[in-house]
């Protein structure tokens, strides 16, 4: 059992032999349960930013711009997966979890980021992907080549197919389209078994009910904990069990889950899963700084992705419910007030997040008219809904605010503190999410949520990497004016609200954790208190209306209009 800090790991007590040149900002919370009020900066290394000009973010980037991070006035960071990998799927197709992928840069580069985030007051969180490997992967390749029956397969999910061993063995479909089975070629050169990929077909999924998975992934755990990592974000962390009669989805729908009180779903969310998260976090308690954890777990109600964060099980869990939830007053208070009454069952932490690199990004998504009713999963596909980008942009500066001001915790998803739009309009030749190709070109997928960053300069790269090195998705050439550099010190700026507001966070006693108590006010219009006299209002859709009685305006995601709050504008208040 691990027992001892590595040189560079921030933690709660002060160090003796800590670096003297080492600059902790005050946004380091030096406390064990940090993790409770954090705003966690997500980082995808692929678009954040490029230090050599191949056109991909690297590590030597991360490390450049990470004062860039720390002055935001964010807790953490959570990078993407930084590891060995084909890239079939930006690499959450892993070919080696204790490594980094060669396009980012080495083992000892990870070090130095973890180190200088460190030193900066920033916690590092990395990103572990339980549920499948790469097809490159060592155990796939030794499973492919022992055969059928060999222990080496049953580390996956291998069966024979229906029929004369033709058809896949049940009517799974992949989460990116097209079947979850792929039928292999036996070492004898015959055609064989099948295995499962609920994703990509690089993707085959890993068998949880095999101990020897067990045992790697708290091994891979503790290689990364050892190294200072503060934590991990879980990949799919409700898919990795999978009924063990694989039964039919029977014309349901890949991305559908059981309904409240029916039977379990063959493979999301299924119960015996939370035994996993039970071991990792005795993994994580096992450090004297312990390490946390983040679940990303699409589940079908509050109470579903509650059971994640029971005593004994993660820290904490992403709020997709609050991420899709309409720009609509009752539908926003109904999934907070939802989220708070889960959570606080279970005496968890909230945490609130409004994008990442798998959804539109909200400029866009908010800038389009908004569904009366809490939507089904997912969303509309890209373009088929008319946008209005000032309307979202005003609506995402109302919507950060909102976000900051709620109890427990935050994600920023790299680009959303410029105002960055989902890129709609990427060639066709260029798409590389497997979504595109697995749907028949139906689904353009997910990369117009991952172009690279703009950070300075009036046009591409935008100092994403030197001049000349063509990223490897194109900018929009409108985002000049979105660079960080143009947005720096202009009072009215994106990046100015979310510093602004990430610096009153940090200093207003009555934030991150604690009670939320709703006020009156019009319809269409969201207003609660937190404590020390700190209230948020929010106009959502109602007419304009008056400010409470208060001290002082702390912050407003837009002006005011004779002193009347209008609508998609959010306000802080000292009462
Ligand atoms: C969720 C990740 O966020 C997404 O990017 C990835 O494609 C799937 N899991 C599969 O690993």
């Amino acid at each position: 059992m691990q027992t001892s800090e590595p040189a560079g790991a921030l933690t709660s007590r002060p160090q003796p032999d800590a670096d003297p040149d080492a600059t902790v900002l005050p946004n380091s919370r030096l406390a064990p349960d940090w993790w409770r009020d954090a705003v966690i900066y997500q980082v995808y290394p692929r678009s954040f930013a490029d230090g050599n000009g191949d056109g991909m973010g690297d590590l030597a980037g991360l490390r450049d711009r990470l004062p860039y991070v720390a002055g935001l006035g964010v807790d953490a960071i959570w990078i993407n997966p930084w590891y060995p990998s084909p890239m079939a799927d930006a690499g959450y197709d892993v070919s080696d979890y204790r490594d980094v992928e060669p396009i980012f840069g080495t083992l000892a580069d990870a070090e130095a980021v973890i180190a200088e985030a460190h030193k900066l007051g920033l916690r590092v969180l990395l990103d572990i992907v339980p549920n499948h490997t790469s097809s490159a992967h060592p155990w796939f390749r030794a499973a492919l080549a022992a055969g059928p029956g060999s222990p080496e397969r049953h580390r996956y999910i291998f069966r024979t197919g229906r029929g004369d061993g033709s058809e896949p063995p049940n009517d799974w479909a992949s989460v990116f389209g097209g079947p979850a089975w792929t039928r292999v070629t036996e070492p004898d050169g015959r055609a064989g078994e099948w295995y499962l990929h609920l994703f990509d077909v690089e993707q085959p999924d890993l068998n949880w009910a095999e101990p020897a998975v067990h045992a790697e992934f708290a091994s891979i755990l503790r290689f990364w904990f050892d190294r200072g990592v503060d934590g991990f974000r879980i990949d799919v962390a409700n898919s990795l069990f999978k009924h063990p009669d694989l039964p039919d989805l029977a014309g349901r729908d890949v991305r559908s889950f059981a309904e409240p009180g029916s039977e379990e779903h063959p493979f999301w969310d299924r119960d015996v899963v939370h035994e996993v998260y039970r071991e990792w976090r005795a993994v994580a308690d096992s450090y004297p700084e312990p390490r946390v954890f983040v679940a990303e777990a699409w589940v079908s109600s509050p109470e579903r992705l509650a059971r994640y964060v029971r005593p004994g099980q993660l820290h904490s869990a992403f709020n997709f419910d609050f991420l899709l939830a309409p720009w609509r007053a009752p539908l926003l208070r109904e999934v907070i007030d939802q989220s708070l009454r889960a959570l606080e069952a279970v005496d968890a932490e909230p945490t609130w997040v409004l994008s990442n690199h798998d959804v539109v990004r909200q400029v866009t998504r908010l800038g389009r008219p908004q569904p009366t009713s809490l939507v089904a999963r997912p969303e509309p596909p890209d373009g088929a809904l008319v946008v209005d980008l000032e309307l979202g942009t005003r609506r995402a500066r109302a919507a950060a605010l909102l976000m900051l001001a709620l109890p427990g915790g935050a994600y920023v998803y790299q680009g959303e503190e410029l105002g960055l739009w989902e890129v709609e309009d990427l060639p066709h030749a260029l798409l590389q999410d497997p979504t595109w190709e697995r749907s028949g070109h139906t689904e353009r997928g997910r990369d117009g949520c991952r172009v690279p960053i703009p950070w300075s300069g009036d046009r591409p790269p935008f100092g994403f990497g030197p001049p000349g090195a063509k990223p490897w998705l194109p900018q929009p050439s409108a985002w000049a004016s979105l660079t960080a550099e143009a947005q720096s010190g202009r009072a009215d700026s994106m990046l100015e609200l979310y510093r602004t507001a990430l610096r009153i966070r940090r200093e207003h006693p009555g934030l991150g954790s604690g009670v939320l108590t709703w006020r009156g006010g019009p319809d269409g219009a969201l207003a609660f208190d937190r404590s020390d006299g700190f209230v948020c209002v929010v106009n959502v859709d109602a007419q304009p209306f008056a400010l409470p009685p208060h001290d002082a305006v702390l912050a407003a995601s837009g002006p005011l209009e004779d002193g009347l709050v209008p609508a998609d504008t959010a306000v802080w208040l000292q009462i």
